[in-house]
C-alpha cells in the first residue's frame, strides 16, 4: 500500500532539522525528503563534503541518502516543494525573546510564524504540518490561526513531534530513540507519521498524546534533565567543603533504580541551545498562568547553573589574582570551548561565561578546542586578550592556570609528565568536567582542582 506521506519537506537545516531528515531519508529510501533553509551558505555546506555541523556518523548517513531521496535547497526554491508535500516539518530556531512582551524568557516564535505563513501561501490540497522545533505549550493555536489564511480547498492537520536527540550522539539517538513522541488532534495524521518512524523504531517506543501534552512534554523533559545537572552541581559545592567526593555520592544515589545513574555528572555547568531556553520558556508560561511558585521552582535551576559557572571562574582566579582581584599579566589555558564533547556547537556553552569573567579581570586566554572554529570563539569572546591555540600543548605553554571546560576524550589522556615543564611553576589545573587523569597530574608534581572533590585547597 502506498504510504499516506510520500513527500516530506523540512524548513530549517540546523542541528535538528538536518540530521533528523537525513536519518528519515536514510531509513525510508522510498520517501522524498527536501530540506529548506533561508541561509544559502548553510545549504551550500549541506551539499558539500564539509557539512555545516559536526556530529559523529552524520556524514555517512548524508552521503548514503543525498542525491537519492534527500536534497537540500534554499527557501526561495522551496515553494514548489511545499506545494507538492504531504507533510512539512517546522524545524527553525525558537530562541529566547530579546525584546517585547516576555523578553528574556518567552520563546520567540517569529521564525515559526513566518514558516507558517510560507506554508499557508504555498501549500496545495491537504498537508500535515509538524512542529519539530521546541514550542511553548499551545503554540499550535498560533500556527493554526496563520494556516487558516490559506486559500480555498487548502487544508491542514497539525502535529507536535518534538525531537529528543542530544548533540554529539544525535545520529545514535535518532536511529535508536528511547521514544518518538507524536501529539495531535486526530488519529489519521498521527498514524501517518507514526508509520514512518515505525520503519526502524519499535512500535512500543512510538508514543502518541494530545497536542498540548506533546508540546509541554518536550519542555518538561529538558527541564528535568537540566534540574538533575543543577542538583548534582549544588551538591558538588557541598562536597568540596565537607570532604565528600561527588563521584562517590553520584554513584551511590544513582544505584537506586528510582534515581538511575545517568545525568549525574557534576560539571562547570550545563550549556547548549536548549536547557536554559526551555527552562525560561517554562518559567514564563508558568508566570503567565499566575503559577508563581512553579516559576520560582524552575528559576532556581537556572540560577544554580549561573552560580556554578561563576564559582568555577572564581576558583580559577583565586590562586593567581592580585590582592585587588586582578588577573592582568596572567595567562590561562582554556581546554575546550564546545558546550559538550563531540560537537562544534557553542550556543550557551559554559565556556563563554567562564572566559568572559576571566577576561573582565584582565587575564589573557589561550583557547583550544578540537572542533570549534577560531571564528566561533572570536565571535563569542572578541579578539582582545584571546589567542586561539591549535593544540592543547600550545594552549598550555607558559600558562599560569588551566581550565578544562569540555570533556573531549583526548584531554583525559594528556601526558602531564611531558607538559608539566611548559606550564608556569605552581599553575593549577581546574577540571570542570572531572576527566583529567588525577594520578598522572599528581605524579607530574602539578596541582589539580576537580569539581566536587573535598579536601582540595585553593592555593
Ligand atoms: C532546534 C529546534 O528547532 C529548536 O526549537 C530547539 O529548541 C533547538 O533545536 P536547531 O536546529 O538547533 O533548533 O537550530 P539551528 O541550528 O539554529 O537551525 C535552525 C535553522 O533554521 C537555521 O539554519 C536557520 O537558517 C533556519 N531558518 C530559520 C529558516 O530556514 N527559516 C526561518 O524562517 C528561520
Ligand atoms: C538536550 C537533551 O538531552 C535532548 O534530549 C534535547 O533534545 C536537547 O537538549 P543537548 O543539549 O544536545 O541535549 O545535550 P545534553 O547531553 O543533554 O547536555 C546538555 C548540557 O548538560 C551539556 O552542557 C552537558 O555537558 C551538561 N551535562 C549533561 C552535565 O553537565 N552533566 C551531566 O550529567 C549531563
Amino acid at each position: 500500500m502506498k504510504p499516506l506521506v510520500n513527500k516530506i519537506v523540512c524548513i530549517g537545516a540546523g542541528y535538528v532539522g538536518g540530521p533528523t531528515m537525513a536519518v528519515i531519508a536514510d531509513r525510508c529510501p522510498d520517501l522524498d525528503v527536501t530540506v529548506l533553509d533561508l541561509n544559502e551558505s548553510r545549504i551550500a555546506a549541506w551539499n558539500s563534503e564539509e557539512l555545516p555541523i559536526y556530529e559523529p556518523g552524520l556524514a555517512a548517513v548524508v552521503s548514503r541518502a543525498r542525491g537519492r531521496n534527500l536534497r537540500f535547497v534554499g527557501q526561495t526554491e522551496g515553494a514548489a516543494h511545499v506545494a507538492a508535500a504531504d507533510a512539512v516539518f517546522i524545524s527553525v530556531n525558537t530562541p529566547t525573546k530579546t525584546d517585547g512582551e516576555g523578553a528574556g524568557k518567552a520563546s520567540d516564535l517569529r521564525y515559526v510564524e513566518s514558516c507558517a505563513r510560507f506554508i499557508a501561501t504555498h501549500a496545495k490540497g491537504h498537508t500535515i504540518v509538524i512542529e519539530k522545533s521546541t514550542m511553548p505549550v499551545r503554540a499550535a493555536d498560533r500556527i493554526k490561526s496563520i494556516l487558516a489564511s490559506a486559500g480555498p480547498g487548502v487544508t491542514f492537520d497539525i502535529l507536535s513531534n518534538p525531537e529528543f536527540l542530544a548533540e554529539g550522539t544525535g545520529i545514535r539517538d535518532l536511529e535508536a530513540p528511547d521514544r518518538v513522541l507524536i501529539g495531535g488532534e486526530r488519529p489519521e495524521p498521527i498514524a501517518a507519521l507514526a508509520e514512518i518512524y515505525r520503519r526502524w523504531v519499535p512500535a512500543e517506543r512510538v508514543l502518541s498524546t494530545g497536542l498540548w501534552s506533546a508540546e509541554l512534554s518536550k519542555l518538561v523533559a529538558n527541564a528535568f534533565l537540566a534540574q538533575r545537572v543543577s542538583s548534582i552541581n549544588s551538591i558538588s559545592a557541598l562536597c568540596e567543603v565537607t570532604g565528600a567526593d561527588i563521584e562517590e555520592v553520584a554513584s551511590v544515589i544513582g544505584a537506586d533504580s528510582r534515581i538511575g545513574p545517568k545525568f549525574l555528572r557534576a560539571s562547570v555547568g550545563f550549556g547548549g541551545s536548549c536547557f536554559q531556553k526551555d527552562l525560561l520558556s517554562l518559567i514564563y508560561i508558568s508566570e503567565s498562568y499566575g503559577l508563581t511558585e512553579v516559576a520560582a521552582y524552575w528559576q532556581q535551576v537556572v540560577d544554580l547553573n549561573q552560580w556554578q559557572k561563576h564559582r568555577f571562574a572564581d576558583q580559577i582566579a583565586a590562586p593567581i589574582a592580585t590582592a585587588e582581584g586582578s588577573l592582568r599579566g596572567r595567562r590561562i589555558a582554556i581546554l575546550g570551548f564546545a558546550f559538550k564533547k563531540d560537537t562544534n556547537d557553542v550556543r550557551e556553552t559554559p565556556a563563554i561565561d567562564v572566559c568572559r569573567q576571566l577576561l573582565a579581570r584582565g587575564a589573557t586566554l589561550a583557547v583550544h578546542d578540537y572542533k570549534v572554529t577560531s571564528d566561533s570563539i572570536a565571535s563569542e569572546l572578541g579578539a582582545k586578550g584571546v589567542e586561539v591555540a591549535t593544540s592543547p600543548e600550545a594552549a598550555l605553554a607558559g600558562a599560569d592556570g588551566v581550565a578544562v571546560l569540555t570533556e573531549w576524550s583526548a584531554y583525559a589522556k594528556l601526558d602531564w609528565a611531558r607538559l608539566a615543564g611548559t606550564l608556569n611553576a605552581c599553575a593549577m589545573i581546574h577540571d570542570g568536567r572531572n576527566i583529567v587523569d588525577a594520578e598522572a597530574v599528581r605524579r607530574a608534581g602539578l596541582n589539580l582542582r576537580s569539581i566536587g572533590k573535598g579536601g582540595q585547597s585553593n592555593t
